[in-house]
């Protein structure tokens, strides 16, 4: 499988079946994003949660390529609302998709539409695509349970916040990485907005002192997995 990075959380997997799936698209309103709504597609569309910075281009991507939104219940139901094709599931679950399984896991955060609707929990997700494991963390500070995470789908790939002040700080993203103990760990929800700066090499440094490895993706990279 392919992974590229759009900046802040959003990123893109291509199976090797071709199947396109992307997670949390945010290009509209994205200052660091290398692309506009118009240039991306999409098979299916996975949601952590409903803030903007999440949700961000989904429902106009879901409609124009009639592409599911993947998402806790509550917020798939709220996609279905709006007309849009959705697989509801919920924290602790996995499906088989045809580009490969995901399973939700919990994060500490909120939840709530930009138009102030209710959107269930926010959520992290182990998506599994070509015998690869991934773990794409959504927004959450620390918890020892990502541990678990790591021991019950051995990770190749974590994708792992550390702007602070929504989201975990550098420091604890460290030890997120040590808990998860991902293959590789690529830092993301940072710089977007000023009260998430953060330095992705100041990550990179403190992981690889842990004896873990660590890659800064490029906005608009494109790594084989
Ligand atoms: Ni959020
Ligand atoms: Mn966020």
């Amino acid at each position: 499988m392919k992974l590229k990075y759009f900046s802040h959380s959003a990123f893109q997997i291509t199976a090797d079946n071709g199947k396109i799936v992307l997670i949390d698209p945010f290009f509209t309103g994205n200052p660091n994003s290398p692309v506009s709504v118009d240039e991306v597609k999409a098979d299916y569309i996975i949601l952590t949660h409903a803030h903007g910075d999440h949700l961000g281009d989904a429902f106009q991507i879901s409609k124009t390529y009639d592409a599911p939104i993947i998402a806790v219940n509550e917020l798939a139901d709220y996609a279905a609302s709006k007309g849009l094709k959705a697989h509801n599931m919920h924290i602790g679950g996995g499906y088989n998709f045809d580009f490969g399984r995901v399973k939700f896991t919990i994060a500490h955060h909120g939840s709530k539409t930009p138009d102030g609707e209710y959107a269930g929990e926010p959520a992290g997700v182990v998506v599994t695509v070509d015998g690869k494991n991934l773990y794409h963390c959504g927004d959450t500070g620390l918890f020892y349970d990502m541990k678990l995470i790591g021991e019950m789908t051995p990770l190749d790939l974590m994708l792992v916040p550390i702007g602070d002040n929504f989201t975990m700080g550098i420091d604890d993203a460290v030890k997120a990485v040590e808990l998860a103990n991902p293959k590789l760990a690529i830092p993301m929800h940072y710089n977007t907005f000023p009260v998430i700066k953060a330095d992705p090499a100041e990550f990179k440094q403190k992981v690889e002192a842990k004896g873990k490895q660590c890659r800064i993706l490029n906005y608009g990279e494109e790594i084989v997995v």
